[in-house]
């Protein structure tokens, strides 16, 4: 059995897509759900499926191993930043290389790095009148939105799009591929 960890912040869309894909599956399962966010709507969907979560407290993230520990002792073979806004601290990376993926809304290296996320990804690209976005994933380094690539997956962005309707399009794309990927790593 592979063991993944998915990393969650926000709404927790990818997550709940990511354990449906999952679900019934005989050969990898979501071990861990890990937050930095107390009120995460990940929280509610590992409470409903009996996955075991973890609020990060931050000192102890960025300082120290006991995160490292912590996923070493779950045998975890795959982390999975879905939605999580944080540098992922160089102790991590090291400890699972190339076994950190990461999901950003926009075809990277355009509109990524600190503070470039959601909603700001999808203002940016419509403001720049780019004819298309979409998304990347892509292996995690010590550095933010970097690291080797995965996939990638466009969309057009139509002249009446909106930061709103872009983003529709692109989680749709999020949707469809992030759990695919997920599979496919560790398989
Ligand atoms: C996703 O759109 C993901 O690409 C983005 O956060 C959203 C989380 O949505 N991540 C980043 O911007 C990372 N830089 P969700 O909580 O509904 O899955």
């Amino acid at each position: 059995m592979k063991n993944i960890a998915i990393f969650a912040s926000g709404a927790g869309s990818n997550a709940r897509k990511i354990i449906d894909r999952l679900q019934g599956s005989t050969t990898i399962r979501v071990a861990a759900i890990i937050t930095n966010k107390p009120d995460a709507g990940v929280l509610r969907i590992a409470e409903a499926e009996n996955i075991p979560s973890y609020i990060i407290d931050k000192e102890t993230f960025f300082r120290g191993d006991a995160y490292v520990k912590l996923l070493q002792d779950l045998h975890i073979d795959l982390i999975v930043l879905a939605g999580f806004l944080w540098k992922v601290p160089a102790n991590l990376v090291q400890a699972f290389p190339d076994k950190i993926i990461n999901i950003h809304p926009a075809l990277l290296p355009k509109y990524g790095g600190k503070g470039v996320y959601g909603h700001f990804v999808h203002e940016a690209v419509i403001a720049a009148g780019d004819a298309e976005s979409g998304i990347t994933i892509h292996f995690v380094n010590e550095k933010y939105d970097d690291g080797t690539t995965i996939l990638q997956e466009k969309c057009p962005v139509s002249p009446d799009d909106t930061p709103e309707t872009l983003a529709k399009k692109v989680q749709a794309l999020e949707h469809e591929w992030f759990p695919i990927i997920v599979e496919r790593l560790l398989t």
